[in-house]
């Protein structure tokens, strides 16, 4: 294992006491690109900051590529590279002067961190922008400057923190191009998101956090396979009693799975089956059927199950 986290505790002691992180273990493989999916608050960036040993855990052990964060912090931070939440690059450097003193700071020769720069600036398709400034990048272009210079000391772990946060949507993609390139270069991604299509569509496997805790992991279509059905089908009834008699019907149905109450009608978890929609729809409109809206199950189901929440309110 790469990243080995065991029984991190992290505690805020200030006016407010706040648990963090509260008792978390997780162990991500070589070349693994592994999620950190949760909330505001929920800890994400509180797990990353002791792995990057920038925060010191109250309790627990990191260890990365099987050395101690905290014991070892200097030779831990030369297999790590970080992209923080906010743009960190430096407003009065360009973006090769950002990627150089980066290189010059891990100990390259001045030769070897311009031919590093020049790489990394074609890799990531940045070399007519080489001599532009931070502030005349777009969000996502600044993003890949950071992630290009992260990698640059050829760390074997990269943590990206909520890489696509204000992105929009094509810069988000190109964004999860580069990260996914990474696996060529053997580098393991740790990522933390709320965006739960982004933890789906990255990731090999993703932790779900809430309150410090991790609540589940697995592979994005193992936790999307726990609820048991592909698809839901939420029938607005609203005001109508005796709704007993149709949630035995619907359960009757081929290709149900499972019928829930809910506040204003029934849910209907389902296989995706042919002819299913007008099925239902028969059955539930003498039961004065207002509204029906129907939902994929996604990783968000899979949260909301857990918590009761949505992942952004
Ligand atoms: N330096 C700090 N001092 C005190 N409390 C903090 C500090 N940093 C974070 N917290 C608190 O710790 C909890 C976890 O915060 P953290 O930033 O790790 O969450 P997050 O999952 O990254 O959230 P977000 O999605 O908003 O980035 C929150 O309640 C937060 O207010
Ligand atoms: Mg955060």
């Amino acid at each position: 294992m790469i990243v080995e986290i065991e029984g991190l505790r992290k505690i805020y002691e200030g006016k407010q006491r706040v648990v963090a992180v509260d008792g978390i273990d997780l162990a991500v493989r070589p070349g693994e690109i592994y999620g950190l999916l949760g909330p505001n608050g929920a800890g994400k960036t509180t797990t990353i900051s002791v792995c990057t040993t920038r925060a010191l855990p109250t309790s627990g052990k990191v260890l990365i590529n099987g050395i101690d964060v905290v014991k070892t912090a200097a030779v831990a931070r030369t297999c790590i590279g970080v992209v923080p939440q906010y743009n960190t690059l430096d407003r009065a450097c360009t973006i090769f002067e950002n990627i150089h003193f980066h290189c010059l700071y891990f100990g390259f020769s001045r030769a070897e961190a311009t031919a590093r720069a020049n790489q990394l600036l074609t890799q990531f398709h940045l070399a007519e922008r080489a001599k532009a400034y931070p502030a005349q990048l777009s969000g996502g272009l600044a993003q890949r400057v950071q992630i290009a210079r992260a990698i640059a000391h050829r760390p074997k772990v990269l943590f990206l923190d909520e890489p696509s946060a204000g992105l929009d949507p094509q810069s988000r993609i190109a964004m999860w191009e580069a990260v996914a390139g990474l696996r060529k270069e053997g580098i393991t991604v740790v990522l933390t998101t709320h965006y739960m299509e982004e933890a789906d569509e990255l990731c090999d496997r993703v932790a779900i956090i809430d309150h410090g805790k991790i609540l589940v992991e697995d592979t994005p279509a193992a936790l999307k396979q726990s609820i048991g059905a592909q698809r839901m089908y939420d029938l607005d009834l609203q005001g109508r009693e005796g709704l007993e008699p149709l949630e035995a019907a619907l359960k009757g149905l081929n290709g149900v799975n499972d019928v829930e109450t809910l506040p204003k009608g029934l849910r209907v978890l389902a296989h995706g089956t042919d002819g299913l929609l007008s099925e239902i729809v028969q059955r539930a409109t003498p039961y004065g059927l207002r509204d029906l809206s129907i939902t994929e199950t996604s990783l968000e189901t899979v949260f909301i199950r857990l918590t009761g929440r949505e992942l952004r309110e």
